[in-house]
């Protein structure tokens, strides 16, 4: 039970390195064991997320050594079929995207249900519907989802709704069924492409990855492959609003600025300053901002993983601003804990109305879930006073040393253990 301290009020200054794209990195590593090989994934983010996928590779078999910081090298010659038990799956939502590779891979897939992030309900509907759709018959039974095919062969699937897990664990699934998959309604997210793009590299006949078809032509088998990820839009997104909400001046480094452009488009409409270039975006505050109207949709709309953040930037804005969120039933969870810093938001059903105020002050909040948990960091960071974040273990989910990053950046910020041993011992 870690925690950040935060002292607010620095505005951030200097450079900033994204790191790798989670999303793209949890769907790339579990389609590693498609290769049958020796994979080296580059530019793989250190996060909590990324040590899951990597143990529950090791739990089938697959040998992983670090390379470096960023870079692994998976062995997937000895990958076998065994069940993922609730251990290792509860602790992300894409451990599901083991169903899609074994299923590829052995024509059998057993995975404990998904866990993550806690935004309301989160059906796998859609997931069944393709993998029935190919071929094959699943049982949910004991907290166990089960697929199972004698043969898997080409369909066509139209989504009910635009999913990208959905997406992503058709195309996993497809990648070696006999014919031609055709999925409509896809999602068209980076990481969507970037899975494409990784299975590609392995030998798959992927087309249209990006746009709402998505056209797999099986193939028989697949090789080894190296291979970079792209990086994080939304580390990169947050570390935007935090320059700007403290008024800052930050460049973000080694990022695709067009995967970019729906946060940077509402940063400007508030006020901030975002000069882009080929690998760089440089934020620069304003002193006040104003208000605006937000609603979340799949890609290229307003990414929902980007909805708290904006919102402790709103929570400073002159006026009333309208936040819509269009993906999930429950991604206000961090409303409640930026009212306990001053801030004026009212939230019914999926609607949050934000009053802005004239400044936050720093209090003790919680991370409900890793989104929510980088909004209050922001939030910690533009306040007076001090904040200190529990429950960062949601935030060390999806976030590479967001700490030392925002250090280097001159924030205030340090990491406490909590309960705090040395305080514990001090006071008997
Ligand atoms: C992924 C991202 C998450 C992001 C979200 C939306 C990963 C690991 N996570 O989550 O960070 O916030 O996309 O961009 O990439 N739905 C169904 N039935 C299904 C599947 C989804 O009804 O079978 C619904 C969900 O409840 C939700 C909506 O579809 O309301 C979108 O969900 P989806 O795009 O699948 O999100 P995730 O893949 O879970």
């Amino acid at each position: 039970m870690d925690k950040f301290i935060i002292n607010g009020g620095r505005q951030l200054r200097g450079t900033v390195n994204i790191s790798g794209a989670k999303n793209a990195a949890v769907a790339i590593l579990p389609a590693v064991l498609l290769s049958g090989g020796v994979c080296v994934i580059e530019n793989v983010p250190q996060i909590k997320d990324v040590t899951i996928d990597l143990k529950i590779l090791a739990h089938l078999g697959a040998d992983i050594r670090l390379l470096n910081k960023s870079a692994v090298r998976i062995d997937a010659r000895r990958i076998r079929n065994v069940p993922i038990p609730y251990e290792l799956a509860r602790h992300i939502r894409a451990s599901y995207y083991f169903l899609g590779a074994l299923l590829a891979k052995f024509n059998h897939a057993k995975v404990s249900m998904p866990g993550g992030c806690d935004l309301g309900d989160r059906p796998i509907d859609q997931h069944i519907k393709c993998f029935k759709s190919l071929g094959a018959e699943s049982v949910i039974e004991h907290g166990m989802v089960e697929i199972s095919a004698s043969s898997l062969v080409g369909t066509q699937v139209y989504f009910d709704k635009v999913t990208v897990g959905a997406t992503i664990n058709a195309m996993l699934a497809s990648v070696k069924a006999q014919g031609l998959t055709i999925l409509e309604n896809a999602a068209k997210e980076p990481h969507i492409v970037d899975l494409a793009n990784f299975l590609n590299s392995m030998g798959a006949d992927i087309m249209g990855a990006g746009t709402d078809v998505i056209k797999i032509r099986g193939v028989k088998s697949m090789c080894e492959t190296n291979y970079t990820i792209i990086p994080d839009q939304i580390e990169a997104g947050t570390y935007m609003v935090a320059a700007a909400a403290t008024k800052g001046d930050v460049i973000i480094k080694g990022i695709i600025p067009k995967h970019l452009e729906p946060i940077s488009s509402k940063l400007r409409k508030v006020g901030a300053q975002v000069v882009e270039s080929d690998e760089c975006v440089r934020v620069i505050g304003a002193t006040e901002y104003e208000r605006t109207n937000i609603k979340t949709m799949p890609h290229p709309g307003f990414p929902t993983d980007m909805q708290p953040q904006f919102a402790a930037l709103l929570v400073l804005a002159k006026g009333t601003s309208i936040l819509t969120e269009g993906i999930f039933d429950n991604r206000f969870r961090y409303v409640e804990e930026l009212r306990r810093m001053g801030a004026d938001i009212s939230v019914d059903g999926k609607v949050a109305v934000i009053e802005g105020v004239e400044r936050l002050t720093g209090a003790q909040v919680k991370a409900a879930d890793l989104r929510a948990g980088a909004a209050l960091m922001i939030a910690g960071l533009s306040a007076s006073g001090t904040t200190q974040v529990e429950e960062i273990r949601h935030i060390e989910r999806g976030y590479e040393d967001m700490d030392l990053k925002l250090k280097a950046l001159g924030a205030d910020i340090v990491k406490r253990k909590f309960p705090d041993v040395e305080v514990m011992a001090r006071v008997g």
